[in-house]
């Protein structure tokens, strides 16, 4: 069991409190690659920011690798974070003035790598993902499933235990979005990488082990 929530609870509070998650409980073991899906406003992004350390819940329980992470504080979530998990989001996140290879390299060298080190590590995945020739480019310069394909590298770099990846594909044509699925898909099988995706594509559920269905904040099925 690589993530067990129990009775997970989530409410905004502001002028109108909304409960975007209502008593969430689930498990995913290592090595999945599971699908979050439902309408919007369901909560998928709310609960992948929860699971992903990003925000903290207002209740209820999430144990990752047998640590209840509730309970950290703020710096031990950050390095938590950095050193154990890797995110994808929509919009790719990546530094404009940054190259490829610079993008990939950055959380390493926070991580007190060496130089030969993570210019070594950060052109390995870069040439998995399938940019060994882009590696000096920057943002601008590249499509959006190339930029894509940075931001899932800068994810992958140092290994994460898992990747939490938002609607991946939502910015992307039907080609790229294929490529980008079918690269979460290999490095699922080849070296049993854990993934939550947030996904709102129905053909997406053929590249996955598992679809868990929110509504209004409620699970449907797992
Ligand atoms: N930061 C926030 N403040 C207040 N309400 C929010 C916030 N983020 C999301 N919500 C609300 O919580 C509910 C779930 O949102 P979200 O998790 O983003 O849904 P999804 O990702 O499934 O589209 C929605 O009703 C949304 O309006
Ligand atoms: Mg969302």
């Amino acid at each position: 069991m690589i993530i067990e929530v129990k009775n997970l609870k989530k409410t905004y509070l502001g002028r109108i409190p909304t409960n975007a998650l209502k008593d969430v409980n689930l498990v995913v073991k290592k090595g999945e690659f599971v699908a979050l899906m439902g309408r919007s406003g369901s909560g998928k992004s709310t609960l992948l920011h929860q699971l992903g350390l990003l925000d903290s819940p207002t209740s209820g329980e999430i144990i990752i690798e047998g640590q209840s992470i509730v309970l950290f504080s703020e710096k031990e979530k950050a390095r938590f974070r950095l050193e154990k998990l890797g995110y994808v989001f929509q919009d790719y996140a990546l530094l404009p003035e940054l190259t490829a290879l610079e993008s990939v390299y950055l959380p390493l060298m926070l991580l007190g790598f060496n130089k030969g080190e993570y210019i070594a590590k950060a052109t390995s995945i870069l040439e998995k993902v399938g940019l060994g020739d882009r590696l000096h480019h920057l943002p601008k310069e590249m499509s959006g499933g190339e930029q894509q394909r940075v931001a899932i590298a800068r994810a992958l770099v140092n290994k994460p235990l898992i990747l939490f990846a938002d609607e991946p594909t939502a910015n992307l044509d039907t080609e790229s979005s294929v490529v980008i699925l079918k690269l979460f898909r290999e490095l699922n099988k080849k070296i049993g990488q854990t993934i939550i995706m947030v996904t709102h594509e129905p053909d997406d559920k053929k590249y996955v082990d598992r679809v868990i269905y929110l509504k209004d904040g409620i699970i449907q099925s797992k």
